[in-house]
């Protein structure tokens, strides 16, 4: 079969009557906030009704105050752990208690832009109102002194959960008991492919920690033992800021746009100033401690999504991603691979994700360097190509790993190779 066809396949046996599961093996059995977002792109390729289906069934999950849960449970989700017993959240118990990055209203404009058929347009910018109090929520919760920058109170909100950027400020959080036996992931996924324990027994720490507050929007940020401004997920807000102004005016929201214009201002000049000029690269913060991060993590990559002018302001930033590129046989590892952290095959300390390559092809393409926007993308469609659609790859050999039959790695697979641009 086709390589697209199977992709299709995989889209359709991961589909949950409105949703789509990240993989159909049990290993995330619910729906996964910007895997939705993710998929959606994907689904657009062969059923555009459907795609929006995904995001409408996404902000279905949004709570009263306007977060968008990291997690929706909808079936049976005993295969998990933390499952919607653990965490307790939300107004019906059905979700986690903390979001993920924000990259809906960059995929509601891109599913608007091509999206010719009336019908469709008209449910999307029926979501906008929901965008816009889920990215107001994001100022309030997350950045309540008004620094222009958020922070993420857990690791797993970055999206990018063990990722050596995170070392240092998660070793800080107290482990907690030990959550070991009750892990159910190692048993879908090899453990040296997945966080550690230790790691584990703090995620799960942080969480005992949100609910013994009951998720309390006015309580999280200063409780959080884990309070970290992630360089990535500002550069994915700040871009989808960009894309709710866009979307905002399309629906004649003029007050709308007003206050999400000031959040875009506030937000460009805090990531310009996450700048290490020593470094060459962009940095997160210890928001905490107000320490630097000096860990060179993919995220710091993502400012290229954000903003066109990175490339010709920070020249340094591209050809470092050149030189990562030359050190590996398969772009992009998700961190440097020449430091000491770098593992290639444990999950987000060196595995290739396609969603990120698709940020950073977009963001290339924005940024004026299309060549190495199409080398990404070729070496995205290859990785598929040898090794199925996995969940990550191995950068240096290409191996598969993970979960497999991947719902965003299919999807990215459908949209990049349609998207020659
Ligand atoms: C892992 C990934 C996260 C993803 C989730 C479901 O937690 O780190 O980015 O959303 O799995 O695929």
């Amino acid at each position: 079969m086709e390589l697209k066809q199977q992709a299709i396949e995989v889209l359709r046996t991961n589909n949950r009557n409105g949703y789509t599961v990240p993989t159909a093996t049990g290993l995330y059995p619910a729906q996964w906030n910007w895997d939705s977002c993710f998929t959606a792109l994907g689904l657009a390729q062969f059923d555009p009704p459907r795609a929006v289906v995904e995001l409408e069934t996404l902000f279905d999950g949004q709570w009263l105050d306007g977060m968008v849960p990291q997690i929706l449970f909808r079936g049976d989700d005993s295969s998990y752990f933390p499952n919607a017993s653990v965490w307790q959240a939300g107004p019906t118990g059905r979700s986690s208690g903390i979001t993920q990055p924000l990259v809906a209203a960059t995929v509601v404009r891109r599913l608007f832009e091509h999206s010719p058929e009336p019908a469709i347009r008209q449910r999307l910018i029926a979501l906008v109102p929901k965008l816009l109090a889920w990215h107001r929520w994001c100022y309030r919760a997350r950045d309540p002194h008004g620094t222009g920058l958020v922070s993420i109170i857990h690791p797993w909100e970055s999206g990018m959960d063990n990722s050596p950027v995170w070392d240092d400020a998660l070793n800080a959080v107290e482990p907690g008991p030990s959550v070991a036996h009750l892990r159910k992931d190692t048993g879908f996924a090899a453990a040296d492919q997945r966080p550690t324990a230790p790691e584990y027994d703090r995620y799960i720490n942080l969480v005992i920690r949100f609910r013994d507050v009951g998720y309390r929007l006015d309580r999280l940020y200063d409780i959080s033992p884990f309070r970290a401004a992630d360089i990535g997920f500002n550069a994915i807000l700040q871009r989808a800021n960009q894309d709710l102004l866009f979307l905002l005016a399309v629906s004649s929201d003029a007050a709308g746009a007003t206050e999400i214009a000031v959040m875009e201002r506030a937000t460009g000049d805090a990531i310009l100033r996450c700048w290490h000029a020593e470094d060459g690269f962009f940095y997160s913060v210890d928001a905490r401690s107000g320490a630097v991060i000096r860990k060179p993590g993919i995220g710091g990559l993502l400012p290229l999504f954000a903003d066109a002018a990175i490339a010709a302001r920070y020249p340094r930033l591209v050809q470092r991603l050149e030189s990562w590129l030359n050190d590996v046989t398969f772009a992009v590892p998700s961190f440097d691979p020449r430091r000491l952290e770098f593992e290639p095959r444990r999950y987000w300390r060196g595995p290739v994700w396609l969603i990120a390559n698709w940020m950073l092809i977009d963001g290339l393409r924005r940024n004026g360097r299309p060549d190495l926007a199409e080398r990404i993308r070729c070496d995205s469609l290859a990785l598929v190509e040898r090794a199925g659609f996995a969940e990550y790859f191995d950068p240096l050999t290409g191996e598969p790993l993970g979960g497999s039959r991947f719902s965003w790695t299919a999807a990215m697979y459908l949209h990049l190779s349609a998207d020659t641009e």
